[in-house]
């Protein structure tokens, strides 16, 4: 039902906009993640600054919060359409959270972690590409940009999950607006190499 949808999205919110990176770099003593590298709040940037098992943490982190939040909405609040909500509201939490000003990160972690409470098989060739074209090109962008688009069709035509696929895509959609600046660095040559401080 409506309300129910509501109430998981609200509720996958929640679990979203927790800011792993910025909460455990703190913790770490660790500098302001937004006065650094790109910014942003992810791991990606956690990576920048020479923490690595940080960086990881935060990948979990972000991670671990979109899949919760959906097992959450298909265990107890009510099925599967609530799972998808619940994951949608989850990364929104994470692209848009309250307790930041509404100035999150660009969600490629959450992404994924969504992806593996709905389809963990796709979850797996998801993270196969990224980690492939992360060897290949090094760019954690391009990486998640390439990834997020297959996504999609892979829900719809290979798992055969049409709704799935379709918020999904309203994400993939998200994910490339919070990346512009990132794709405006790769056309112009000047994106930054992962693990490269600045
Ligand atoms: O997850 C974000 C990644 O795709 C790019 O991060 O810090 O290089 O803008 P960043």
């Amino acid at each position: 039902s409506g309300s129910a949808t509501l109430i998981a999205l609200v509720v996958g919110y929640l679990f979203g906009s927790i800011p792993f990176g910025i909460i455990l770099t703190r913790l770490a003593g660790g500098p302001d993640l937004r006065s650094i590298g790109s910014g942003n709040i992810g791991a990606t940037n956690v990576l920048r600054t020479g923490n690595k098992k940080l960086a990881a943490a935060t990948l979990v982190g972000d991670m671990l919060k979109g899949t919760v939040a959906v097992l959450v909405g298909a265990r107890f609040l009510g099925g599967p359409e609530a799972a998808l909500a619940a994951g949608a509201g989850a990364f929104l939490g994470h692209l848009f959270p309250v307790w930041l000003g509404f100035k999150g990160g660009k969600g490629v972690a959450t992404y994924l972690g969504v992806l593996i409470g709905v389809k963990a098989s796709i979850a797996l060739v998801f993270a196969a590409i990224w980690l492939s074209l992360a060897y290949l090109f090094r760019y954690s962008s391009l990486s998640a940009l390439v990834a997020s688009v297959l996504t999609p069709l892979l829900l719809w035509f290979w798992v055969g999950m049409p709704k799935a696929a379709l918020v999904m895509a309203g994400l993939t959609v998200l994910l490339w607006i919070m990346h512009r600046e990132n794709i405006a660095r790769l056309l112009a040559g000047r994106e930054g190499k992962i693990g490269q401080k600045g």
